[in-house]
Formats: structure tokens, sequence, C-alpha cells
């Protein structure tokens, strides 16, 4: 019984707007992907790293997480894809034939908990083959209708809002039945590569691929779990974000 947790870091970072991908950009005086590593090795429940690359920069990554003393788990790279789910997929297809539960992990939550990983990997080794984290939504959230271009796409009239500044809201959905997801996401290794699988035709654009992992195990109409997230495992999108995490990463010391 072993546990790959793959950690994602092939993005571009383009809503950041740096010169260098998001998972290299400094928190607290360490890249986010270095946090989010050393975070997996010390949940104790992660016995290897996959880490998915900007093409060209592997070799660097790897030596950088793998040199960790922090990391003490075997660390391998692979090349991303143009999408996360491609780069998902790809870093699926390194997994050892003894890999029987696959956590993937955005290195975009570098701060995630020990305590968190422990969680999810705790439910899929009690039987839930499909686990995410997740959290109450505090915002009322609307449901609008699709924007003009995907509507024209689709051979729908447009929505007459009579200004196309303004969206038409469609519902509301009850509040308490939301949550906000979260990585790290686990699995069974066999529920997951078949929803990818199956998914795979999605991967190539980043409008139809799937943005998390569990979003493909739904598709295939399986059950998927939520466990109580953590506030600590923000996303970084922009700089704020990164600002808020670097406020969390103090208080962590
Ligand atoms: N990711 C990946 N391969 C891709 C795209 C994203 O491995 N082709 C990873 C990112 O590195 C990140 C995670 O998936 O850790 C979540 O993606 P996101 O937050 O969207 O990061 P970026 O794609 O880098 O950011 P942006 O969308 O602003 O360009
Ligand atoms: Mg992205």
């Amino acid at each position: 019984m072993t546990t790959l947790a793959i950690l994602t870091a092939a993005g571009s970072g383009t809503r950041l707007g740096r010169d260098l991908p998001k998972a290299l950009v400094d928190l607290a005086g360490f890249p986010l992907v270095l946090h989010a590593a050393r975070r997996l090795a010390a949940s104790g429940v992660v016995d290897a790293l996959v880490v998915t690359c900007p093409p060209g920069l592997g070799p660097d990554v790897g030596e950088l997480v793998a040199n960790d003393p922090q990391v003490a788990l075997p660390v391998r790279v692979v090349d991303g894809g143009s999408t996360r789910q491609a780069s998902v997929a790809a870093g699926l297809g390194l997994a050892d034939a003894d890999v029987d539960v696959v956590l993937v992990h955005d290195a975009a939550r570098p701060l995630a908990p020990p305590d968190l990983v422990r969680r999810v990997v705790a439910a899929v080794r009690h039987g839930r083959s499909a686990v995410v984290p997740g959290l109450p939504v505090v915002d009322t959230v609307k449901r609008v209708a699709p924007a003009p271009a995907a509507r024209r796409q689709a051979q729908e009239p447009p929505v007459e809002t009579g200004d196309p500044q303004v969206e038409r809201v469609v519902d509301t959905p009850d509040r308490g039945q939301l949550r906000a997801v979260q990585t790290p996401q686990g699995f069974s290794r066999e529920v997951l590569v078949r929803a990818h699988r199956e998914g795979a035709e999605r991967a190539a654009a980043e409008h139809l691929a799937a943005t998390d992992d569990a979003g493909l195990v739904e598709a295939l109409g399986l059950a998927v779990h939520v466990v109580a997230g953590d506030e600590a495992a923000m996303k970084i999108t922009t700089e704020r974000d990164l600002l808020v995490a670097g406020l969390w990463a103090e208080e962590e010391l």
C-alpha cells in the first residue's frame, strides 16, 4: 500500500503576472512548490512525489525539491501539459505498480497543512474512493446565464439584458449546500486512472478541461466525498493572495 502525491506546478501563473512560473515564486523565503512539498512530506502519509513542471524546468525543480532536507521522499518530475488536467494525467503515468492511493495537490496551495493531508488520505484509506477538502461558502453565490459568446457557440439566442455589461441571474443555490473545494484531493488509484482515461478528450483545451480531478470522477457518476478543509490551504492566484499567504506563513513560525 503506497500513496503517491502528484504536485502540480506546471502552470505559468498568468494572473499573478510575474516573469517566472507561479510555483517558483517566493513566499517567506522559499518557492511555493517547496512549501507544498514540505507539508506533503511532513504529513507522514505520503510515500513518493511526482512534480509536474513547466517544460524545460523539470531538472531544476527536481533538484530543488529532492535536495531539500525536509522532503525526505523519492521525487520525480515530469513535463506538464497545456492544461492542469493534462499535467495530472502526465504525473499519473509515472505511478509505480504498488501505488494504490493518489493525492493530487496544487503548488498554488503552498500552505495546505499536514493535518489536512492526513485527513484526506485517512478518508480514502477508509474506503471513500474520491475525497476532497471543502469549506463552507460565506458569500451568497448566484448562477448567471452563460456569456453571449458561449451562447452563440451553443447556437442559443442572446439573453436580453438591455446592457452588454450586465449578466442575468438564473438562480441562487442554497449556500448551506455549497462547499469551496481545495486540494489535496485523494483517490483510489483505480478510480483516478479511470476518470482521467474517460475524460481524456477534455484535457487539451482550457475551456473544456476539468479544473479539479474530482470533477472527472463525478462525470463517471461515482461518489465524491468532502472532508473538512482548512483556510491555510488557500489558493494563490493574485498578488493579494500572495500577501495574505505571507501573513499565514508568518503566523506558522
Ligand atoms: N498547473 C499545471 N499545469 C498546467 C496548468 C496548471 O500543473 N498546464 C498547475 C499550476 O502550477 C497550479 C495548479 O495547477 O499549481 C492550479 O492552477 P492555477 O492556479 O490556474 O495556476 P496557473 O495555471 O499557473 O495560473 P494562471 O491560471 O493564472 O496562469
Ligand atoms: Mg491556470
